[in-house]
């Protein structure tokens, strides 16, 4: 395999699809749910100081590494490290990948699923019922079939949008997509900051307490940067393989952290002021967005309107993020085994929905199914999030940083030589010694101090 060209592949067509679909990948579940509260908890605008500290010099250089390997290869992320690095054991943080997109997937589309559930509840008047909130939540993901039908629906929906291939799937649907969800965003934000008492909300979220900034804290910025920049498992060295050579590596990885980081915040201007305004408790994961936003959608005027606004916005932003992870074992599946994408989907997506059906029956008929005392949803979760996206990151740098000639980089970045990198030095640096020893760090804690959120 050539390491300058594979003309049989699909590829992106515009700058504009890339940016969409990078961005489509890293803007998920993570950033409107665990960020917000995150943040609000953490510190507020100190913590939002430290994360964007974390997301553009560490978060910017693994995204930097992630697309220099991908683009060179042109291969999908087990292939990428086979043909850069051949006869070597460096595949094996391909394997990785390849595992990791499977195991968050399975989690990852259950969640996902519920968003579609909450879509029909915001109309079908659900949430006026007497039952509580938080009963009829624990009642629904407890339910033997109810998310499994709405997680194999959203699985389809994914596989449907991966069959149309790069081109014509995901740079197609991202493109459309991903302004959706701006739109959506951006009515909601003004919705929010217009209700009464809705400065409480954004002091909740921005006022910077110095006080509650530790080191784990510093680290937990890190962990977050990390999930919600999709890095660590191949996503984006699977995405950028099908890059032109033309395209500005570094300005992409820029502007999609910042695209990123914009969401996340703006998804924090939805959340707060709505809790504060109506009085509510501030709550954190699962139970702020299916427990007390529907609350607020019960009292607020328009509130139907509003909720499927939002819970369509979870949902799109989900899809775009399960497309590019489901592209990840596609990609792999059908390169390396020479299949056709097709039967590779069939075959990714009939296997990761049988995990991902155990990871949602784990939360309930399968409960006192325990395996390292968690359940199976549990133990998927922190499998991905603290240990294979940790390592595999770690492993991206020290490729890029110390396995690859620092030529054969450059080359890269500045598609050879054509652009202007003035950046290159710092980023040589960080590369070689900041990332590796900031994610090493990340990754200890996280294994032996348990999850970082
Ligand atoms: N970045 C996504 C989010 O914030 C999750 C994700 C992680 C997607 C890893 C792909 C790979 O929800």
């Amino acid at each position: 395999m050539s390491v300058t060209g594979n003309s049989n592949r699909d590829n992106f067509s515009s700058k504009f699809g890339i940016l969409a679909a990078a961005a489509g990948s890293a803007v998920g579940l993570g950033n409107v749910w665990k960020f917000p509260y995150v943040t609000g908890q953490n510190g507020g605008g100190a913590f939002l100081l430290i994360y964007l500290a974390c997301v553009f010099i560490l978060g910017v250089t693994v995204m930097l590494s992630e697309f220099t390997i991908g683009r060179r290869a042109q291969r999908n992320v087990f292939g990428s490290f086979k043909t850069l690095a051949p006869g070597t054991p460096w595949y094996f943080v391909g394997i990785m990948g390849v595992v990791a997109a499977f195991v968050i997937l399975s989690f990852y589309s259950a969640v996902a699923g519920w968003t579609l559930e909450y879509i029909v509840r915001s109309v079908d008047g659900s949430f006026q019922s007497n039952e509580s909130l938080s009963n009829a939540f624990s009642h629904f993901i407890t339910h033997p079939f109810r998310p499994i039908v709405w997680q194999l629906v959203f699985m389809v929906l994914t596989a449907l949008i991966v069959a149309g291939g790069i081109k014509n799937g995901i740079e197609k649907y991202n493109r459309i997509l991903m302004p959706l969800l701006l739109l959506f965003l951006i009515i909601l934000c003004v919705r929010a900051v217009t209700l009464p008492n809705s400065l409480e909300g954004i002091k909740f979220l921005f006022y910077p307490d110095f006080s509650k900034i530790t080191a784990k804290t510093v680290l937990f910025a890190m962990g977050q940067a990390f999930f919600s920049l999709s890095l660590g498992m191949g996503t984006l060295i699977t995405y950028s393989s099908y890059f032109g050579k033309k395209e500005n590596l570094a300005s992409t990885a820029v502007n999609v952290s910042i695209a990123d980081t914009l969401v996340a915040i703006l998804a924090g201007v939805v959340i707060f002021p709505a809790v504060f305004a109506f009085s509510i408790e501030p709550s954190s994961g699962p139970s702020l967005v299916f427990i007390t936003l529907p609350e607020i959608f019960k009292q607020m005027p328009l509130g139907s309107l509003f909720g499927v606004l939002f819970f369509a916005l979870l949902a799109v932003a989900a899809l775009t993020s399960t497309v590019s992870v489901l592209e990840v074992v596609v990609a792999y599946f059908s390169e390396e085994f020479k299949i056709t994408r097709k039967k590779a989907i069939v075959i990714s997506t009939i296997s990761i929905s049988a995990l991902g059906v155990l990871a949602s029956l784990s939360l309930g008929p399968l409960s006192s199914l325990l395996l390292f005392k968690k359940s199976i949803f549990d133990l998927l979760d922190f499998t991905a999030s603290n240990v294979l996206l940790p390592l595999g990151g770690l492993f991206i740098v020290i490729f890029v940083g110390w396995y690859m000639r620092k030529d054969d980089v450059l080359d890269e970045v500045s598609n050879s030589g054509k652009l202007k990198v003035k950046f290159f030095p710092y980023y040589r640096f960080i590369v070689k010694f900041i990332a590796p020893l900031a994610i090493a760090a990340i990754f200890i804690y996280s294994i032996f101090f348990g999850s970082l959120g």
